[in-house]
């Protein structure tokens, strides 16, 4: 006998009937990317369809956010100075800590999460403290801490720790326990891989590191194992949710940790692989919204249960087309 898997694959209504995974906008989280200043919104030249906004007029993003059914965000700032120690990471009136701020005043429902990581802030443009010309983990802990408790003060939902120090999830953990913010939770960046396909959020984030590369702390894109043993380590540690990073080249890293872990599953698609379609699709060579679609289905077939893309809102608009 012929299987004739065709016959449901026959029409609109059939497949709709049987189709393994839906996207619905409460899988997104939007990454938003705050600077200094004011009366700001200037369009992100790397990541087209992306802003930069100042304090003053998050409304209008939180708006769109909010319009399209979206759960969450995951702050990014662009602070006024930098130094050896990102100083202006962890400061009260730093860019991040206001803009939590401001988007908690704008939204009760929004979950608010924010970016913990130095290289935004730091002069080198290192995720770390560096000391004797080397990147110096348990230094890099101390600030980090400190990053996480002044977010966390702000009004953060949740951390998100983004520099693959060794022991951050723990860190921080303690530093938010011991200041009563235990309800704050810890999205960790477990497995995230030193990848080419940051560099236009680089560009969008001012965050390129000044010499050398990110290879001695991000992880090497050929390991597997090892990135299980980081997202185990990193539960061990606390951390509430795990994430891989970045998406499309790391399905199958997606889907072992799914099949091998309880928590829920994050997966960063980053700015590399938002810059090529729209690239691609500017020059008349795909199809955006149906590559895009297809892109982010695939991340939640590999087994991701939230899926932080820059094409959140527009995901959600073409939900409701079809
Ligand atoms: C900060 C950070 C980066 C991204 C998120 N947090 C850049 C990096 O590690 O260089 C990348 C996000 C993207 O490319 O969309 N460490």
């Amino acid at each position: 006998m012929i299987n004739r898997r065709r016959r449901l694959r026959a029409n609109t209504a059939i497949r709709d009937l049987v189709r393994e995974t839906i996207l619905t906008p409460k899988d997104f989280i939007f990454p938003i990317f705050a600077v200094e200043g004011e009366n700001i919104k200037e369009e992100i030249s790397s990541m087209p369809g992306n802003y930069h906004y100042s304090v003053d007029r998050l409304y209008e993003i939180i708006d769109e956010v909010e319009k399209a059914g979206i759960r969450g965000v995951i702050l990014f700032g662009l602070p006024g100075s930098k130094d050896e120690c990102g100083t202006s990471a962890w400061i009260d009136d730093g860019i991040v800590q206001r803009a939590v701020r401001k988007v908690k005043e704008l939204s009760k429902d929004i979950l608010v999460i924010t970016d913990i990581c130095m290289c935004q802030f730091t002069s080198h443009g290192h995720c770390g403290i560096i000391k004797n010309d080397v990147i110096d983990n348990d230094a890099s802990l101390h600030y980090l801490s400190k990053i996480a408790l002044s977010h966390a003060k702000a009004g953060a939902d949740m951390v998100a720790p983004s520099d693959m120090m060794d022991g951050r999830v723990l860190a921080i953990r303690n530093i938010l326990d011991e200041n009563n913010f235990k309800n704050v939770s810890i999205m960790s960046y477990s497995a995230k891989y030193s990848s080419a396909f940051y560099g236009p959020f680089r560009e969008a984030a001012h965050s390129a590191p000044k010499s050398r590369d990110r290879k001695t702390y991000q992880m090497d894109p050929a390991n597997i194992n090892e990135a299980m043993c980081e997202i185990e380590d990193d539960i061990k540690e606390g951390a509430d949710i795990v994430m891989i990073k970045p998406a499309l080249s790391y399905l199958d890293v997606i889907r072992w940790a799914r099949d091998r872990f309880d928590v829920p599953i994050a997966a960063y698609s980053v700015s590399g692989e938002f810059a090529m379609v729209k690239a691609a699709a500017e020059k008349g060579l795909i199809n955006e919204k149906n590559v895009a679609m297809e892109m982010l289905t695939s991340i939640k077939r590999a087994g991701a249960h939230i899926i932080i893309t820059y094409y959140a809102i527009d995901a959600c608009r073409w939900l409701k087309e079809v």
